[in-house]
């Protein structure tokens, strides 16, 4: 166990303190995950305010041996971002660094440090006409470099891709301390491949993203959102292909089940516009025509498809107050949750899109038959094939088995995932949440190459400990 207190001592010297903290109170909010799964130590927390004090930092930590754990708005889902109870590692918080370098309105492009927040960046950009066409539930916390480091995904990945999509360029810290620099806005660069991409949804084991150049859009003029009901996934797959082949400006296709809805309800005191539904849908469609056009698109739509019995009711938003209601309600729906029915078993997974009303129905019925008591329940971003599925138990009281049963109940999701072409882990990460299922059912030539990756980038093992690679 290297001891880390040689390395603050020479930080401290170096940065001074307001750069470098060993107050346990400051201290304390950034050891806990946001699931509040795991908790770790750090003797301190590092602050650096640009690239260079980065670098100092990382080649110092290199021949102190002692690892940093970057962190942003530390929302992680899978324990990406904590240290771990050692208490050997430092967390490299990026979060003063959170500039807007540059806006670059000709090419619909930003260059922005890694500690910015999406919700700042989004407000930022829309003064300049301007959209990075990602959005999630963390928004507020989230930064740019950890959905980055994490290839984020979100509610509008079915039209535009994930986080990766939108990185045209970094600016990381590497190990040593070296920069590496691809912020240029090159549209060709044929230097060899592209070594940059190693660090998106790297989870931090290759370096240290610093900045980004982001691919944007152009904030949309016209908008619209509808609340529909329906039978089952397998109707909601059919009316998500029945929306697209009637209008190629859907960007947003969430399925909810009612018992998470009802989570919503009861401790978020929100009224969803369709108050009885099996299963709710979100759409989303967004796009540069005359304002309103798209409601009125989305109406003659979802008209057809209550006709076609598609659908059992739908409610399209009346003003952009409304869409936004709608969007609340779908980004609490996380907190929501766990509050109202305690910490579920959850699985961030995906299959192809449309394996996934059958895989629902499959998984459900195993689990369920397999350790009564429980529930399976399931919502998200059916339109990419990834639902976020949760095990509950469904007396409060037994709250432990997720320690006792949890490892079972993933092992059965997880193969059942394989079974089906998927992936166990489609937006979230691995972390330190999925190391060990990752190490069973990862290919092995994608393991072997992560593995030697990670040894001649990061021969010291300075970078994120713990997290990724099993
Ligand atoms: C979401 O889609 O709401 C997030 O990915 C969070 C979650 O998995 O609960
Ligand atoms: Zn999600």
């Amino acid at each position: 166990m290297t001891d880390p207190s040689p390395l603050i001592a020479a930080l401290r010297e170096r940065l001074g303190p307001r750069v470098v903290t060993t107050d346990p109170e400051r201290i304390a909010g950034w050891t806990t995950d946001w699931r509040g799964r795991w908790t770790g130590r750090t003797a301190a927390l590092l602050e650096p305010r640009s690239t260079a004090e980065v670098q100092a930092i990382v080649r110092a930590a290199g021949d102190h041996r002692v690892p940093l754990v970057p962190q942003g708005g530390n929302s992680s889902m899978v324990g990406g971002a904590t240290p771990d109870a050692s208490g050997t590692a430092l967390i490299l918080s990026l979060r003063r660094m959170d500039a807007v370098r540059a806006i670059d309105p000709e090419r619909r492009q930003v260059v922005v440090e890694a500690g910015m927040v999406l919700e700042t960046l989004h407000a930022r950009l829309l003064e300049a006409g301007l959209r990075l066409p990602l959005d999630l539930g963390a928004r507020g916390s989230a930064t740019l470099g950890g959905l980055a480091s994490t290839n984020a995904g979100g509610t509008e990945v079915l039209r535009h891709g994930t986080m990766g999509a939108m990185v045209v360029g970094l600016e990381a810290v590497i190990a040593g301390g070296e920069l590496l620099d691809t912020l240029s806005p090159l549209k060709k660069d044929n230097r060899g491949p592209r070594v940059d991409r190693l660090l998106v949804g790297g989870e931090g084991q290759f370096g240290v993203i610093t900045a980004l150049r982001l691919q944007l859009v152009a904030a949309p003029r016209d908008r619209a959102s509808a609340w529909v009901a329906v039978d089952d996934p397998k109707a909601a797959l059919e009316l998500l292909r029945f929306c697209e082949a009637r209008c190629g400006a859907i960007e947003g296709f969430e399925l909810i089940p009612a018992d998470v809805v009802a989570a919503a309800v009861a401790v978020m005191g929100v009224t969803p516009p369709i108050e009885r539904a099996a299963w709710h849908v979100l759409v989303e469609a967004k796009g540069q025509g005359d304002p309103g056009t798209l409601a009125g698109a989305l109406e003659a739509i979802l008209g057809d498809a209550l006709e076609a019995g598609l659908a059992r009711d739908a409610v399209v938003a009346r003003s952009e107050a409304q869409a936004e209601a709608f969007w609340r309600i779908r980004h609490s729906l996380s907190e929501a949750e766990k509050k109202h029915y305690g910490m579920a078993n959850s699985h961030d997974v995906s299959v192809p899109v449309d394996a996934m009303p059958g895989f629902l129905k499959e998984v459900r019925e195993a689990v369920e038959a397999r350790w009564p008591g429980t529930s399976v329940s399931g919502y998200g971003h059916l339109g990419d094939g990834n639902i976020h599925l949760h095990v509950r138990a469904m007396d409060r009281a037994c709250a432990d088995w997720r320690e006792t049963e949890g490892a079972a109940i993933e092992r059965v999701v997880h193969d059942m995932v394989a079974t089906h072409g998927g992936s166990i882990s489609a937006e979230h990460g691995i972390g330190q949440m999925k190391r060990g299922e990752f190490a069973r059912l990862g290919e092995p030539g994608r393991l072997q190459m992560l593995r030697a990756l990670k040894a001649a980038l990061d021969p010291a093992g300075i970078f994120n400990p713990g997290k990724l690679l099993p």
